[in-house]
Formats: C-alpha cells, structure tokens, sequence
C-alpha cells in the first residue's frame, strides 16, 4: 500500500506541511508495512506548456526522440500517481486559488490517453480509484453558506480537475483564518480532522 504525500507550499513555516506531515505520521504510526512517496512542488521547478504538448495528442510510436524527452517528466510524474493508492496534498491558498507549483504539476499530469480520454458519453477519467485527502490553509474564512465562499476558487477547481482524471473520492480539510484571529483553532481542528482520517485510512488497509 502506497501513500503518496504533495507538497506545495513555499514557506518554512508552513500550515499545510505540518498537517500532511501530520497525516503521514499517523498513518505510519499505525500502518508500519505502508510505503510513503514523497513530492515536494517547491523543490523541483516543471516547465510551463509550450506548444511542443501537442506532442501529447500523437501516438507514442510516432513521437520524435526530441519529443519523447519532452514528454518524459510528465510520463514519470504520472507514473508516481498511478503508484499511489492514498494522496495527500497539502495545497496553500495563493491569491484565492492554487500556488503555481501545483499548478504545474497538475499541467504535467493531466493528459489526454493517460489519465483522461474520451468516451461514447463523453471526457472520462483514466486513473484508477484512489481515496484523496487535501489539506488547504488560508488566510482568511471561506466556509459554504458564508458570503466569502464564492471567492474560494481552490476548492472547486481541485475537485473538479481531480474528477475530470477520475479521482472522485476527495476529502477536504481546511485550516481557514492562519492569518487572522482564529488561527489557533482552526489549526487544532483540522489537525484533530487529520488524524481521524490517517487512523481510519491506516485501519482499512491493515485489515
Ligand atoms: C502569495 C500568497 C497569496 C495568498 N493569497 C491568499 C488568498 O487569496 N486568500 C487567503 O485567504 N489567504 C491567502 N494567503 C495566505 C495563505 O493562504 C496562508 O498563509 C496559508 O497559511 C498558506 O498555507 P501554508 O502555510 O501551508 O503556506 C496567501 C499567501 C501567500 C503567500
């Protein structure tokens, strides 16, 4: 059994590292047998889509030694998602949205014959069901059914891209207000979310 830990945040201090890290702790505390891969987003810097990604839509056997190598980061970042039976992502929220790195991650990802195509009913998703735990941080408070929710473009697009590769089994854990009043325990609750959800994830693994 594979967990596969995303990490996207750019800060030493960061909310989201130490929940996923928090995950990861948990789960291995009580699935010892289980394997972690780790993916730090800010470590690693992936190119933006040039207009070489059209190689993307040709049949591997007429791709150009040039354009094999192009695509080769891509292929093995898909290859380590594919690996993966549980994801972790820790995902900041950047300007009501997404960092980039993660961002770039997912341009390298999603990617037509791989983990999306198409179907008599139209765009499906190609991965195999994995369960998927986002752990988000923000600023300021977006709860559903609150006037700021509308500005929460993170959440939406996650799930949406996440769905649109066939990962529909998705749970959100949000730290809101790490900039405000409140920071402390909307810490402590999303940290009390977590290992709930590592315990039983570990648990259902282990039998
Ligand atoms: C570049 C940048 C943009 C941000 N944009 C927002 C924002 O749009 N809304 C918000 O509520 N918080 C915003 N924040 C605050 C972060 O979401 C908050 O600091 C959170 O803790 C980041 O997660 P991290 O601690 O894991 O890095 C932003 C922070 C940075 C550094």
């Amino acid at each position: 059994m594979k967990l596969f830990q995303i990490d996207s945040s750019a800060r030493s201090s960061s909310v989201t590292r130490q929940l996923t890290a928090k995950f990861v702790e948990e789960w291995k505390r009580n699935y010892p047998a289980g394997e972690v891969i780790q993916r730090d987003l800010t470590t690693t810097m992936f190119p933006h889509i040039t207009d070489d990604w059209g190689a993307t839509r040709l049949e591997p056997s007429q791709l150009t030694p040039a354009q094999r190598n192009y695509l080769s980061m891509s292929d093995h970042l898909i290859e380590e998602l594919e690996a993966a039976d549980i994801i972790v992502i820790g995902a900041p929220m950047h300007n009501f949205a997404i960092p980039s790195s993660l961002k770039a991650w997912i341009d390298q990802i999603v990617r037509l014959g791989k983990t999306f195509g198409y179907g008599p009913s139209g765009v499906r998703g190609l991965l195999a069901k994995k369960r998927v735990i986002v752990v988000t941080a923000r600023g300021g408070a977006y709860e559903k059914g609150t006037p700021a929710e509308k500005f929460d473009f993170q959440e939406p697009y996650l799930r949406h891209i996440l769905g649109f590769m066939g990962l529909t089994d998705v749970t959100f854990i949000h730290a809101e207000n790490q900039s405000r009043e409140g920071a402390g325990p909307s810490f402590a609750a999303a940290a009390e979310h977590v290992e709930r959800l590592a315990a039983e994830q570990s648990q259902q693994v282990a039998h």
